[in-house]
Parts: C-alpha cells; structure tokens; sequence
C-alpha cells in the first residue's frame, strides 16, 4: 500500500489507525451484522452514537452543561447564515473582524440578511497580522471572529475577551491547542480538518444565547429543533459522525489529549517556519506572532518557482502543498492527523530543494 505524505488544506489528511479501525468495523459495526452507513437513524445504536461523539466533544472542548452541542450539515458555510439568523433579528447590530477569505464570506452572508453589520477590525489588505484592537459596538448582537485563517495563515493566539457575545468560526482549527471555549457564546467548526470527513459540522452554542432566537424561523435553520431532537431532527450523515467518534478516540487515548496535540502542533509549525526563516527562496509573508500552528503559507521569488516546487514535491509525495487559488503562493497544512514524520519529510525537501536550486 502506497500512501502519501497528505498536506491539502481540507478535506485533508486522516489518522492511519482511524482508516485502519474504520475499515475493520465496516462490514459489522459493534457486532450488530450490518455497517454504520446501513443503521436506522432512529435505532439506539445510531441514538448512542452521536450522544457519545457529542460527549467526547464535550469533554476535549471542556464545555459544561451550559452549552448545547449539536453536529449539524450544511459545512461552516451554512452557519456564516445560520449564525445572524438565530443570534440576531432582522435589521439587528452584527460586528465581525475582517480576516481574510472566509470571514468576507461570513460577512457578506450576514449583509444579504438584512443585518447592520461593522467591522470591528481588519487585518486587511493583505492579512500579514491580526489586528491589535477591536471596536466592538456596546449595542451589538454579536462580534464574530475566525480563530484560525485557512488561506491567510494567520491564528489568534489568545482569542480576544470581549463584553458581546463572541461567536468563533474554528472550523481550521478546533481541538489542536487548548482554548478557553467558555468565554465564547457560539462555536462552530466543519469536521473536515482536524475533527474527520467532511459531512458534518461542530456547533456550540452557550444555552442564554439560545433563548433569544427569533420566531418563525425555517425549521432546519433555527437551532432549536436540532437541540430538541439531539443532532437527530432529520436524517443526519451518520457515517461521518462516526468517523468523527474514532478520530476524537485516537486523540484522547493514543495521542493523549489536547495537551499532548498542542505540543506535537508546535513543533511541527515550528520546524517549518525555522526551515523558512533560515532560507534565502521561501518566504513566509505572515507576522511571527500571528502565523498559524495550522496552515503555514510561503512564497518563493516567482510563481513559475512555486509551480516547479508545488510539481517537484508531488513527485516525491508530498502532496496538497499549493496555496489557495484566491492568493497563490504556496501552503502547508498540519492539521492534527499529519504527523511529525510527515513535516520533517517536507522540511528535508524544502531544504534540498533550495539547495538543488543554489548548485
Ligand atoms: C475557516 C473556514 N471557515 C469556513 C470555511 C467554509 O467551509 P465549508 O466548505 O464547510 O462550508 C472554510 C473552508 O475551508 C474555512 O477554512
């Protein structure tokens, strides 16, 4: 079997042990003589299973019972609707800090709704650095923020404190360093990064936040039917939901936890940057103290480099490495699957390839 190192910014790379135990369990999930994917939605064990991936969730994020957890559709796109929709009413004060590519997105959803949205802060235009400052109106509903900017390669390193009610789009990079989730009102996070497969999406939501949704809402956008039916109000992806279960069991009992994932995130981030600080070809236009554990981005002199370099790794293996279409450049993802073997490999690569180059 042939597998490659996977550095595509998501869907990405899985753990091997959760491929090899998805693959195991397939035919016949916990001996009931049919797969996960042929479960009724309704049966116990499909009830059981999104309560205890949703329990896992709970105790890796340690979220108490004043948080509600629901696995929804729809990708972190659905929820850049779904959050001004529930959290506040038509024509109502929304503020979001400008950080890139998807919060555009985000903003741009909550302006088609009708809301008064402002910025808060920007990192633009280029989005080397997060901003140091937010002005938050004392009357908003909400101030929205990404933690982690995919195509920027920019990270919060300590998610600002605010007086609104903070919503945080983690969807790049929920459960790989430990944050404090409980000064955040509403967290949401697709699962085709650092959680599993694409298909299903993370959202938490603090229970006051909950009693302030408008009425008259389409049912499936309104929060509500979801939590009353626990993650179970129409048909959910059960597959992914399981896949998720196993990804979050590897990550508290082989890994060992979000302290122990922290630390290998560091060290892979910083192999790479090191790699790139010391080079005389790549370049890493973010600010140090806002690049990303997550997404490290690079450029070399010209983009008929970038191609050779983006080709050459591909022969190698090393896949996924070109930057987003919207920027550019290039970029590697270390989301939580992709291991340190992994990194070191492209970093050994980086170098002789600069060197190859010099000769
Ligand atoms: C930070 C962030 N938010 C939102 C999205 C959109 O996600 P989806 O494709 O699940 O709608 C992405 C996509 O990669 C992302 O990186």
């Amino acid at each position: 079997m042939r597998r490659v190192w996977n550095f595509y910014p998501g869907p990405g790379a899985l753990p091997l042990p959760v491929l090899r135990r998805v693959r195991a369990e397939l035919l016949d999930f916990r001996g009931l003589g049919m797969s996960v994917m042929e479960l009724s939605h309704r049966s116990d064990a499909a009830l059981n299973l999104i309560a205890e991936t949703l329990e896992r969730l709970r105790r890796l994020l340690d979220l108490d019972e004043s948080f509600e957890l629901l696995l929804l559709q729809g990708g972190a796109s659905l929820q850049f609707a779904m959050v001004p929709l529930n959290l506040s009413p038509p024509g109502g004060k929304v503020d979001y800090v400008d950080t890139g590519y998807w919060t555009a997105r985000a903003i741009a959803e909550a302006r088609r709704l009708g809301r008064d949205v402002a910025i808060a802060a920007s990192s633009g235009p280029e989005h080397r650095q997060l901003p140091a400052q937010l002005q938050v109106r004392a009357d908003t509903c909400y101030l929205h923020l990404c933690s982690n900017n995919t195509i920027e390669g920019t990270q919060w390193q300590v998610i600002p404190r605010v007086q609104a009610p903070l919503v945080v789009d983690m969807s790049s990079d929920i459960l790989s360093r430990r944050i404090d989730c409980r000064t955040i009102s509403c967290l949401y996070a697709h699962a085709q990064k650092t959680l599993g497969p694409a298909g299903t999406t993370l959202v938490a939501l603090r229970r006051d936040v909950v009693k302030h949704i408008p009425e008259d809402m389409p049912t499936m956008l309104d929060y509500r039917p979801h939590i009353a039916q626990r993650s179970n109000y129409n048909t959910p992806p059960i597959f992914a939901i399981y896949v998720v279960g196993c990804v979050l069991d590897w990550l508290e009992n082989e890994v060992g936890g979000l302290e122990a994932i922290e630390q290998i995130n560091r060290r892979k981030a910083a192999l790479l940057y090191q790699v790139i600080d010391e080079s005389a070809l790549f370049q890493c236009p973010v600010t140090a103290a806002s690049r990303s554990l997550m997404n490290v981005v690079f450029r070399l002199a010209e983009p008929r480099l970038e191609a050779q370099f983006v080709r050459a790794a591909a022969e190698r293996g090393l896949i996924g490495l070109a930057g987003h279409r919207s920027v550019g450049g290039c970029r590697a993802s270390l989301y939580n699957p992709v291991s340190l073997e992994a990194v070191g490999e492209l970093a050994d690569f980086m170098r002789r390839f600069e060197q190859r180059l010099a000769a």
